[in-house]
């Protein structure tokens, strides 16, 4: 490896200076990652700051309402025509008038335009055309609706933030929309322990805001934290940028409270870290897409707030340096290592050209990849010093090539918004295929190089996630929706997830999207015990058809 003089890398990530337009010029020492940095700024977390993202917001089912252009309907994945359940029965003026006299006038929602926002997913790639959308207040509500539907065999969806990226969220046809909004109540924090206890339809960002007031962080944060709910979250158990240091949340929800599609209210809401009795069930809720129940509240365990958070906005010249700075990170850094973001040039030049304002905060060159690392720890000096150590070497060793260390809070906001502007650069050209991997690390960029290669210019492809979780997110960028585009990609991106010993979804679900394909990632024992835990809890099958399970396996 081409090692780098100790003077060059102070020099390099000295070029910082240059980034930091508007703010005083800080001294060559200032800047040095050798020298000392005592005039930076006490950080705070950097996640108030983020920009949330443009969708359609709770607000817009509780207030008048606001239509979206929804472009076309248009699907990126063959999960398209699937055939209504002929069992389940068609909506009445009889269920309207008892959902009236349960959840009053008001949530009852039959007005054109805030359906058409209900019936639309983020990406606007799948529509449903339901005609009723429920606001319910409580669980009991949540209850009787279920209650209802089951015994009328009415299908319904259950939705929170409508951020979903797999088709999960919204009908396929006229199922009942059930979205949590209006169940936003925060119930408890346990202040020694950290233990918040809340309703499913608090929006996640409100959640971090009410709780670094209180000294604490929600254990995940993501792009969509702004409209996405804690329920939403949970159901399609999300990752995330904190996943890295805080885990799943299999780990850090304690207790769930769970409407079944009966009716009945299971109340596993516990609030202990240890509790051994029985089957853990709420397991089953994490991540099942609302396909086993609906989720109305949940007890979380949160994470102090430490005070000292740092982020270095880096690049690399080859992948290989990306996987050696992520060991050498996970060894170098340990304890105050909280995230490590990886993006390829495509990605950026793809933000940089279609999101307005965003700029790079290494305009010199357009290097191959780039590396988010964030620190988070509770002594600033030493936290400091110990990431400052860690890039110099790196930049000695050559594994990064350039790098910026962030001194306020706005640049950091302005580094993150780079990474998490990703997903909504996607959305504006036309039709965006995406995958959501977990690989092996040697194998992470390969099927990103595969695709390029295989897909020509016909198609704009781009890598990116959570390296340090071996996520991959693969976007795969045409002008519009194309059968024989997605017959180049699929199955091709599933079988060699397969071959490689991947997970065809890592964190985003299968919804619609990916129902058919779950055979990729488990084995037919393993989906034989699934179908037989929703003919159980659901043996309708009226909660979320047509998602996560292929509809083969009901026949
Ligand atoms: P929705 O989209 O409304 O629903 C998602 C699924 O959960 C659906 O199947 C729905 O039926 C079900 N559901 C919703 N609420 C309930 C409930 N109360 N009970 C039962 N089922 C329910 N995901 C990640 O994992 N990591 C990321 O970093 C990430 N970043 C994102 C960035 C952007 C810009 C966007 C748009 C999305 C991102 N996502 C990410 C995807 C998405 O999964 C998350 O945004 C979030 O977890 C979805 O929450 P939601 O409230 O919007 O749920
Ligand atoms: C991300 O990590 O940015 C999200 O999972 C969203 C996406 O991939 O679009
Ligand atoms: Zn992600």
């Amino acid at each position: 490896m081409k090692r780098m003089g100790r003077r060059r890398a102070s020099q390099l990530l000295a070029g910082y200076g240059q980034f930091l337009l508007g703010r005083p010029t800080p001294s060559s020492h200032e800047q040095s990652i050798s020298g000392s940095y005592s005039k930076l700024n006490t950080w705070r977390p950097c996640c108030m700051f983020r920009v949330s993202v443009g969708t359609p917001q709770a607000s817009n089912y509780l207030n008048l309402g606001k239509t979206y252009a929804i472009k076309q309907r248009s699907f990126g994945s063959a999960a398209t025509d699937i055939p209504r359940n002929p069992a389940f029965s068609k909506l009445n003026a009889d269920d309207i008038s008892y959902f009236r006299t349960i959840l009053g006038e008001r949530n009852v929602v039959e007005d054109e335009d805030r359906l058409s926002a209900a019936n639309v997913d983020w990406m606007r790639k799948y529509q449903g055309s339901s005609k009723l959308l429920l606001l319910p207040k409580s669980s009991q509500e949540v209850s009787k609706i279920l209650h209802h539907c089951n015994s009328r065999k009415l299908a319904v969806v259950p939705q929170g933030g409508n951020t979903g990226l797999v088709g999960g969220s919204v009908p396929v046809h006229d199922e009942v929309i059930i979205n949590l909004a209006l169940m936003d109540k925060i119930v408890s924090l346990d202040k020694i322990n950290g233990i918040l206890v809340c309703e499913a339809g608090c929006i996640l960002e409100n959640l971090s805001l009410f709780l670094e007031n209180e000294g604490f962080i929600m254990p995940l944060d993501l792009g969509a934290k702004g409209s996405c709910q804690i329920g939403g979250n949970i159901s399609t158990n999300a990752g995330g940028l904190r996943f890295l240091r805080y885990g799943s949340l299999h780990g850090t929800i304690l207790g769930l409270e769970v409407v079944l599609a009966n009716g009945t209210i299971l109340d596993m809401l516990g609030t202990l870290r240890k509790d051994n009795t029985g089957y853990d069930l709420k397991h089953l809720f994490i991540g099942s897409e609302g396909s086993l129940g609906i989720v109305t509240k949940v007890s979380v365990l949160t994470p102090p707030k430490l005070m000292s958070t740092n982020l270095a906005f880096l690049a690399c010249k080859d992948f290989t340096s990306c996987q050696k700075l992520l060991l050498e990170a996970k060894r170098a850094l340990g304890e105050v290592l909280s995230a490590f973001e990886f993006m390829d040039s495509h990605s950026m030049d793809f933000v940089l050209s279609h999101l307005d304002g965003v700029r790079t905060p290494l305009p010199s060159s357009l290097y191959n990849f780039y590396i988010l690392i964030e620190t988070t720890g509770s002594d600033e000096t030493y936290d400091k010093t110990k990431l400052e150590a860690f890039l110099l070497r790196s930049m000695e060793e050559g594994l990064i090539l350039d790098g910026v260390v962030a001194q306020d809070i706005n640049q950091s906001s302005s580094f993150w918004r780079i990474r998490e502007g990703i997903s909504e650069a996607s959305i504006k050209v036309g039709a965006v295929y995406k995958y959501d991997l977990s690989l092996p690390i040697d194998q992470f960029y390969g099927i990103v190089e595969e695709m390029r290669n295989r897909l020509g210019e016909v198609a704009k492809v781009i890598g990116y996630g959570h390296l340090g979780d071996g996520n991959l997110h693969l976007n795969i960028m045409t002008a519009r929706y194309d059968s024989d585009i997605l017959a180049q990609i699929e199955p091709y991106v599933y079988e060699w997830t397969s071959k490689h010993k991947g997970s065809i979804s890592a964190e985003h679900g299968l919804g619609l999207m990916k129902a058919n394909k779950i055979h990729y990632s488990k084995s037919p024992e393993t989906v034989q015990l699934m179908v037989d835990i929703k003919k159980l809890l659901d043996p309708n099958r009226i909660l979320n058809p047509y998602k996560v399970l292929p509809q083969s396996c009901f026949n």
